[in-house]
């Protein structure tokens, strides 16, 4: 094992990957922001800095590690009010954590109020030397990353109810309608060869129809989980997930459009928008002219199995040790969520620090009534219908990959090789009962949120206060994260 030693620095930035110009927040100088990469086993030592200047948007931030369990780190999930303070303009932070038994492909990004929208994401690969994928798939290249971004001409949060992206970017490059015919991103293959790319959503509300004219995509990896290879021509890919697939360049040498649409009003591929090409070496530098086949085999989530697993407990709904019923409501008036009667405000004091601070009962921590306790070592079982405003909603929880044992639209159960997630769709109608299950082996807060990332600024969220006792005896947290609470109350005491 080794350190991943990286300097992270948060700037505005001007930029227009589509054409248009607007300004940004940005991990380092680019969107989406630098690979930060490890091997399983690594300790990562990332150093935010923030750089923030722009008051039009979020001088504050703080970053979140997204599919890191951070097991014995609560305080490096860089969540907002949850773990942390934000760090303030002019200060940095060094996020300090191991990643002992996790491999795949995750992401960072912004976990302060919708700052993400506005740019700062990126994604994060750990690699695990012994991939038992490597001899399995026998792949010429495993380096492609794509990232699937909504972007926005106008600032979050402002902006409708049901967001409105102006366009799609893969890779960071994309069009938007009625703009120029900008630069698209080019993922270079060569014939007869065979390669591992890593799909990453990162956006803040669409999911995604993606595909490749011409060519299948054997699905092998899920939120950083291992899967008995799948054969698809399509996924759909919900806000956060990640997916590794195998492509076999195995085509005429030619360009071939790689489609991401996204489930936004009016989305259409005229003219190169939510696209990237795919280009065979030995092929014009030009758009691809390939058409859009029906798919035959979609990806169908509960085609999904993990190589090696079991669902714990005991495999009837409702027997785990801790049974959960997360009911969610959209509110028109006003816009917001409730989950089981209450809306997530962002609490005046981290959760984290009100535990340090001795309170360890879930009904006294703030913000009240959001807060729900969990004893160590229990089964937990969380069954979250579907259909709140529509939907469906990419529901995630920090701190645990859970086995999804009933998937949404589906009245079965598997307790045999469920897929493990961290982002699961709960689905368009309270006969979704999406079921989850997980054992609370990581003290600490940790969130549950919708991740469309308006919707957790309304408010639909939770915090899981996971073995309270166990982190209020905790005394590893570094000097440096006592400093952040002081520092902010000071900074918004003096800019408001
Ligand atoms: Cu991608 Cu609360 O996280």
């Amino acid at each position: 094992s080794a350190v991943v030693s990286q300097d992270l620095h948060i700037v505005n930035q001007i930029l227009s990957p589509d054409g248009y110009s607007r300004d940004t927040v940005l991990a380092g100088d680019t969107f989406p922001g630098p690979l930060i990469s490890g091997n399983k086993g690594d300790n990562f030592q990332i150093n935010v800095f923030d750089d923030l200047t722009d008051s039009a948007l979020d001088l504050v931030t703080s970053i979140h590690w997204h599919g890191i369990d951070q097991k014995g780190t609560n305080e490096m999930d860089g969540v907002s009010m949850v773990t942390q303070c934000p760090i303030i303009p002019g200060d940095s932070f060094l996020y300090n954590f191991n990643i002992p038994d996790q491999a795949g492909t995750f992401w960072y990004h912004s976990h302060y109020g919708t700052q993400y929208c506005d740019g700062l994401r990126g994604p994060l690969v750990v690699y695990d030397p012994s991939d038992p994928q490597a001899s399995l798939y026998d792949v010429d290249d495993a380096t492609t990353i794509l990232t699937l971004a909504d972007w926005y001409h106008y600032l979050s949060p402002v902006g409708p109810i049901v967001a409105q992206p102006n366009s799609t970017l893969i890779n960071g490059q994309g069009r938007y309608p009625g703009g120029p015919a900008s630069t698209l991103a080019v993922v270079s293959v060569t014939q007869g060869k065979r390669y591992r790319m890593r799909m990453i959503n990162i956006a803040c509300d669409p999911n995604f129809m993606f595909s490749i004219d011409g060519h299948q995509l054997t699905i092998i990896e899920v939120d950083g989980s291992n899967v008995q290879p799948l054969l698809v021509d399509q996924i759909q890919i919900f806000a956060a997930q990640r997916y590794s697939f195998v492509l076999n360049a195995n085509q005429p040498v030619d360009n071939y459009w790689i489609r991401a649409l996204p489930n936004t009003p009016g989305a259409s591929y005229t003219g190169g928008l939510n696209s990237a090409i795919l280009r065979y070496a030995g092929a014009a530098d030009t758009d691809p002219t390939s058409t859009l086949t029906t798919s035959t085999i979609p990806l169908v989530e509960t085609n999904l199995h993990v190589r090696v697993c079991i669902a714990p407990g005991t495999p009837t709904p409702g027997a785990a040790d801790i049974n959960l019923n997360l009911a969610v409501s959209f509110v028109r008036v006003g816009t917001h969520f409730t989950v089981n009667q209450v809306t997530y405000e962002s609490p005046p004091i981290p959760v984290l620090l009100q535990i340090l601070n001795g309170t360890q009962d879930a009904a006294s921590l703030l913000p009240t009534g959001s807060v729900i306790g969990l004893q160590p070592n229990k089964v937990v079982e969380i069954v979250i219908p579907g259909g709140a405003g529509g939907g469906p909603h990419p529901v995630h929880l920090h701190g645990h990959s859970f086995y999804v044992v009933r998937s949404a639209g589906n009245a079965t159960y598997n307790w045999v090789d469920p897929v493990i997630r961290d982002v699961v769709s709960i689905g368009t109608t309270s006969a979704d009962q999406t079921t989850i299950r997980f054992v609370t082996d990581n003290a600490g807060p940790w969130f549950l949120h919708c991740h469309i990332d308006w919707h957790l600024n309304e408010g639909f969220a939770v915090v899981f206060a996971e073995d309270a006792p166990d982190v209020a005896a905790d005394n590893s947290i570094p000097t440096a994260w006592d400093d952040l609470c002081p520092a902010y109350n000071t900074f918004i005491g003096s800019s408001s």
